[in-house]
């Protein structure tokens, strides 16, 4: 009993030493969280090649898994039919080994950014349900048996449900139906039985489309198909999701029996461009500053802002950290993030935790001094 009396202040100590923002030991994201989850980061050309020095340091410091943000996709590995592109993706696969990292092929089967002869036959004409079947498995083939017993897990499907939770109407699916997602898991496996399986998807904090995509993994289960983790993409905005709609994304998909991975994080600060605007504002210097108003700095504010919901996800996935085995940012710093380009080419966005200079955010120090905050949390709740 004495004893606890004196532990409990010391870990109060440290408890408040954490929150006023005080470094302790551990001062990296993946030392801090290692008991947790793996904390990845998409890898950028640069990167995986080792021109970009200054972030390369950072990832090997911060990181232990890491995805290929655009080299595996099959436009860049497959661009004509039979010929295929392993260079980029030999070399990513290679920095991910040489530090012992954990790694993540993306994507396998996506609508997006796949070459149209996918579809199409020599004529042009939309290929039969048996040729789509058949250049579904070299694709995956090909691929995945290059990289066996190399990459752990892959995204193999991408983006298969819309927010209503109905199916994409992808080439994929008109061609094949809901069936191309279980031939595509079905491939994977048998192209390396080892690798863990995931269904990759956005938005996933809306009720459709959790309902959708816990049906479809259910359904796959039933089937017989090995799935093994579905990926949150995580790409969110100042207001969307909210952390309560995301927790209950996180509880349905995790008592499906699979991993929840957080796969593609990043928190925009930019507004979304408006749809049901006229060219009459649009092309207004006023509307198009509205739409990009921080390419001078970010406001204090908005960092703050942004900094405190980060940090609740965060909370969130370490209340959750039972059921969530990695979370990986979309990129390492604002420099290279995609968010800057998109919707809306050439704004200035803020969305990653080390800024244009590659230099950590204060949110990097926060966010490992979250773990501390939860594990001396535990040893209190322990002791009482
Ligand atoms: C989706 C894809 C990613 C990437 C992002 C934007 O989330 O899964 O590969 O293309 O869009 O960069």
């Amino acid at each position: 009993m004495k004893k606890t009396y004196l532990f409990i202040p010391v870990l109060m100590f440290m408890l408040m030493a954490c929150s006023n923002g005080q470094k302790l030991a551990v001062n990296t994201l993946k030392d801090a969280y290692k008991d947790k989850f793996l904390i990845g980061t998409a890898l950028n050309n640069k990167q995986y090649t080792g021109q970009d020095t200054k972030s390369v340091a950072v990832i090997k410091q911060h990181f232990n898994s890491v995805v290929a943000e655009n080299c595996m996709k099959s436009e860049q590995i497959q661009p004509q039919e039979g010929k295929f592109y392993f260079d980029q993706a030999d070399l990513f696969v290679d920095f991910g080994l040489k530090n012992n990292m954990h790694i993540v092929g993306h994507t396998l089967i996506w609508h997006s950014q796949i070459p149209q002869w996918f579809f199409a036959d020599a004529d042009g004409k939309e290929v039969s349900r048996e040729v789509l079947t058949e250049r579904m498995r070299n694709h995956i083939h090909t691929v995945v048996k290059r990289y066996k017993g190399k990459i752990k897990g892959w995204d193999v499907v991408n983006e298969a449900i819309l927010d209503d939770g109905s199916f994409r109407q992808s080439k994929f699916f008109q061609i094949l139906g809901e069936d191309y997602i279980r031939l595509a898991f079905q491939f994977a496996h048998e192209a390396d039985p080892d690798a863990e399986l995931y269904y990759n998807d956005y938005s996933m904090a809306h009720a459709g489309k959790r309902m959708g995509t816990v049906n479809m993994v259910r359904k796959l289960q039933q089937q017989g198909v090995k799935i093994d983790g579905i990926g949150m993409q995580g790409h969110m905005t100042m207001d969307f999701p909210t952390v309560t709609e995301f927790e209950k994304s996180i509880i349905a998909f995790a008592e499906l029996g699979v991993k929840v991975m957080i796969t593609e994080m990043d928190i925009s600060v930019l507004p979304f461009p408006n749809p049901n605007v006229g060219a009459d504002i649009a092309n207004t210097a006023e509307y198009k500053h509205s739409l990009n108003p921080y390419s001078d700095g970010l406001p204090k504010e908005i960092y703050e802002r942004w900094h405190q919901r980060y940090t609740d996800f965060f909370r969130l996935f370490l209340k959750h950290q039972d059921k969530i085995s990695r979370v990986t940012l979309w990129g390492l710093s604002d420099a290279d993030t995609w968010k800057n380009d998109w919707p809306i080419k050439g704004r200035t966005d803020y969305p990653l935790l080390f800024d244009r200079n590659v230099e950590p955010k204060p949110l990097v120090q926060a966010l490992i001094n979250e773990v501390s905050v939860v594990k001396n949390k535990e040893m209190v709740a322990k002791i009482k």
